[in-house]
């Protein structure tokens, strides 16, 4: 066999495969585990989306390849009705929108649309990984720019040296993030675009979580403020909105050069997404909330936010997303050994901090999408395991 491409060596290996190991362990010695790791909606896809999917893939007008330049023209459509009536955004579905097969894959390609040796991209650490992979496989030089609980972990942009912002192309966001939990306000996004303006780069930002809200919280966008269509992108999913995941359906919106670009790179590598998909997913953007998960996921991160509390274990309450980023409890563990020990103790999968990055260490991300939960109880198991293991110190102390 010949050797592999080296910018495929480039990428980091696999943290989570101890993880995965003991898990696998576990279970195979018929252990009941809590898996709070993998950030995949539980529930089943809305049933209204699979009603609209088996309309749509009846017709034979959805059987053959998307022609369009952008996407499906319902899809852009209703994308842009999604746009109008959660972010008071007016979208032009002919300039500033491009169907994705989820995205991950766009986020992914932009990089590849962009960047060449010797640019910069600038991403968040910690982070979802994709931004950071696929900029050094393109060849450029990544800045990774510290996420501190201290600064509400938003990107702290007078400390970006000078000349890294001189040669960066695109920097990276994510809000509301992925592993963190944090939300962004206006006017850190007011901050960057005015960063961006001055460099001369493209503000992207990863919404993926953007309407999973809790307490009627709504997440600001970066396109609704001034000069946002001129110098950002913004990237959505309907995985985690929709309990969507395996259907891979998203779009990018924002700035025309930056769809046009990204648009031109996809058309010499996919030839888009079934057409029922796109169809249903427009049906779900146009008429849908998902309000009863987004109820669940509301329940269980109060009964795992409050029993935490209780029994010692001082976590926060995030207003967006479905994750916990919690600090490690114990004073001499790291975020790997932490989590090894609660799979072995309480059978209960975490992922350490460091798997997002070098200053996630010191903390672990619990999701709320756990499978097999109905109402709240086998969210409430998972702290009655993590009471009994010992591993929250004030609770071993007083219980000793
Ligand atoms: C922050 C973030 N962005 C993007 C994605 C990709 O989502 P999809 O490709 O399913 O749309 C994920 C998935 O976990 C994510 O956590």
């Amino acid at each position: 066999m010949p050797t592999r491409s080296q910018r495929l060596d480039l990428i980091p290996p696999y943290l989570f495969s101890e993880i995965s190991k003991i898990k696998a362990q576990a279970i195979a010695s018929g252990a009941d585990v809590i898996d709070l790791g993998i950030g995949d909606p539980d529930q089943p896809t809305p049933p209204q989306i699979i009603n609209a999917l088996e309309i749509s893939a009846r017709n034979p007008a959805t059987h053959r390849y998307d022609e369009s330049s952008a996407g499906w023209p319902v899809y852009l459509d209703a994308a842009a009705a999604f746009y109008k009536k959660h972010f008071q955004v007016d979208l032009d579905p002919s300039k500033n929108l491009l169907q994705l097969i989820g995205s991950k894959e766009g986020l992914a390609h932009l990089a590849w649309a962009y960047l060449d040796a010797g640019d910069v991209s600038i991403v968040p650490n910690p982070g979802y990984t994709v931004y950071k992979v696929n900029s050094l496989m393109a060849g450029a030089e990544v800045y990774e720019t510290p996420l501190k609980e201290q600064n509400g972990f938003l990107p702290q942009l007078q400390d970006i040296p000078t000349a890294i912002a001189k040669r960066a192309k695109l920097f990276y966001v994510c809000y509301p993030h992925n592993p963190t939990g944090a939300v962004a306000t206006e006017s850190f996004y007011r901050e960057l675009l005015q960063f961006c303006k001055e460099y001369d780069i493209l503000a992207v930002n990863d919404m993926a979580y953007a309407t999973v809200t809790y307490d009627g919280y709504n997440h600001p966008t970066i396109l609704q403020q001034p000069s946002g269509m001129d110098l950002a992108i913004e990237f959505h999913s309907l995985s985690k909105m929709y309990n969507m995941t395996g259907w891979r359906l998203g779009f990018a919106a924002g700035n025309p050069d930056a769809i046009s670009t990204l648009s031109k790179l996809k058309s010499n590598i996919d030839s888009k997404q079934f057409p029922a998909i796109a169809e249903a997913g427009a049906y779900a953007l146009e008429n849908l909330d998902n309000e009863e998960t987004m109820k669940l996921y509301h329940q269980r991160r109060n009964i795992l936010v409050d029993g935490l509390r209780k029994i010692g274990w001082n976590v926060s309450s995030p207003k967006a997303s479905f994750y916990i980023w919690a600090r490690v409890p114990q004073p001499n563990m790291t975020s790997a050994e932490f989590c090894g020990e609660l799979l072995k103790r309480a059978h209960i999968v975490a992922i350490p901090g460091n798997g997002y990055g070098t200053e996630g260490e010191g903390y672990v991300r619990l999701s709320l999408t756990i499978v097999g939960d109905k109402n709240g109880e086998r969210m409430q198991e998972a702290v009655d395991r993590i009471a009994k293991s010992g591993l929250v110190p004030q609770l071993a102390s007083s219980s000793s």
